[in-house]
């Protein structure tokens, strides 16, 4: 008897690491180091004057910049650990740390989302790439590594944009048109993510309305629609509606912040910092919501070359400064481009849900969260508290709708 007890004790023990693996304490750090990552360079993103959409992972923005300092030396690799508020970590901390990090929240098994990350560093056809760091960049990162010749710059650029078409299943045609100072090393990531919903949408109820760009721009998108219980929160003094919405097993989920009404999104960007996104958070109540939410793929490519030095990266990027030696044995190397660039989807697909609440009185009188005007989201790790995305909507694909106001 005590014997098959013992058995369950081990076998419980057993079911329980394997799905409740804790974080080290150096990824721990570094979830949180990044999600304030993820801000501050929202907001260095957003305050540029073309920007529309912004789709930024800052969970990959972290590991490219520790891929950055496994190939850099002295002041050029301290400073992406001064951009990762992480100057304590020791070195073999900082890569095991960050890779256990990607590891845990890009875990299509457990998390049952689709997120493809693809990651590769391009250099001019004179380097020779290390042995030793393209194991290692590999190994933490996922990084490969692809020399380039850009004296037929087109062919270069095609070649590119064909790699990320190809590794997102076609779902990312283009990361750019051009590409300026092809001499240093550039770093591409290309990625596609496709939230799987908790609870899905139905395809019926999938119908065409107009989005509001702005007072005198609307665009016809597919809406989808569904009632069911969520985590909201009505700003009233704010005038700002957030929701969060699980995906996969609630294992992450997308918080959808959106003003009451269309206006241009600054007044709720000054707003946006962890701290008030936290206590948002912890304002939210379960309640019966209908939702509306666009149907609709956004492809977004970012440079963050410019933003990643204006937040303390000056030396890889710096053509007379960079020291990135342990990445070809030389000093012959700088971070001239760093693409990074996603196809987002969001569509009806998720998991079937308990059909007889909407035989009970929980879903009477839903508050509506009603997507058709402008809004920022976030995808937010559940265990790890890391943001896997950050972004905005303004401008959906769609064609102009018949102005109406
Ligand atoms: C960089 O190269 C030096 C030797 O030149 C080596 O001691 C160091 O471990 C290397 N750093 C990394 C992160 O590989
Ligand atoms: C998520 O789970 C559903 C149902 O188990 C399955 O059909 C789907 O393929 C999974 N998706 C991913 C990306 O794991
Ligand atoms: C986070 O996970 C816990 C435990 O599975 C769950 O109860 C909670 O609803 C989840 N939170 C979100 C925001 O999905």
């Amino acid at each position: 008897m005590w014997m098959t007890n013992v058995v369950a004790v081990c076998l419980l023990a057993i079911l329980a690491s394997a799905e409740d693996k804790k974080l080290s304490s150096h990824a721990t750090t570094l979830a949180d180091n990044s999600a304030d990552l993820a801000f501050s360079l929202y907001h260095n993103m957003a305050k540029e004057k073309d920007t529309e959409n912004i789709l930024i992972s800052p969970v990959v923005v972290a590991s490219s910049l520790g891929m950055v300092a496994l190939g850099g030396k002295a002041s050029t690799a301290s400073q992406v650990k001064t951009v990762l508020s992480a100057d304590k970590l020791k070195d073999e901390h900082l890569h095991s740390g960050l890779s256990e990090l990607l590891s845990e929240v890009s875990d299509a098994k457990t998390r049952n989302t689709t997120w493809k990350i693809n990651n590769r560093l391009y250099g001019p056809s004179s380097v020779s790439f290390a042995d030793d760091f393209v194991k290692t960049s590999k190994k933490h990162y996922n990084y490969d590594h692809t020399k380039i010749n850009f004296r037929d710059k087109r062919s270069a650029v095609n070649s590119i944009n064909e790699w990320a078409a190809k590794s997102t299943g076609g779902k990312l045609p283009e990361i750019t048109k051009d590409v300026q100072n092809p001499d240093g090393a550039m770093i591409v990531n290309a990625m596609f993510f496709k939230p799987h919903w908790d609870e899905k949408f139905h395809d019926a109820m999938v119908d065409t309305r107009g989005f509001l760009v702005s007072r005198s721009f609307t665009v016809g998108v597919p809406m989808m629609h569904r009632t069911g219980l969520y985590d909201f929160y009505d700003d009233t003094e704010k005038r700002i509606y957030l929701l969060n919405m699980p995906l996969g097993q609630k294992q992450a989920s997308m918080i959808l912040i959106m003003p009451y009404q269309l206006e241009p999104l600054d007044r709720l960007e000054k707003l946006l910092t962890k701290t008030q996104m936290d206590t948002w958070i912890s304002k939210m109540q379960s309640k019966a919501v209908a939702i509306s939410l666009p149907k609709i793929s956004l492809e977004v490519s970012h440079n963050l070359q410019k933003h990643l030095a204006e937040l303390g990266l000056t030396e890889a990027v710096d053509k007379a400064k960079a020291d990135l030696s342990n990445i070809s044995g030389k000093k012959d190397l700088y971070l001239s481009n760093v693409f990074h660039a996603s196809a987002f989807e969001l569509d009806v697909e998720g998991n079937p849900f308990d059909t007889t609440i909407f035989s009970s009185e929980k879903l009477r009188n839903p508050k509506l969260f009603y997507v058709d005007h402008p809004f920022i989201f976030l995808v937010r790790d559940n265990k790890t508290k890391s943001i896997m995305y950050i972004g905005r909507v303004v401008r959906p694909k769609g064609e102009k709708m018949r102005d109406e106001l």
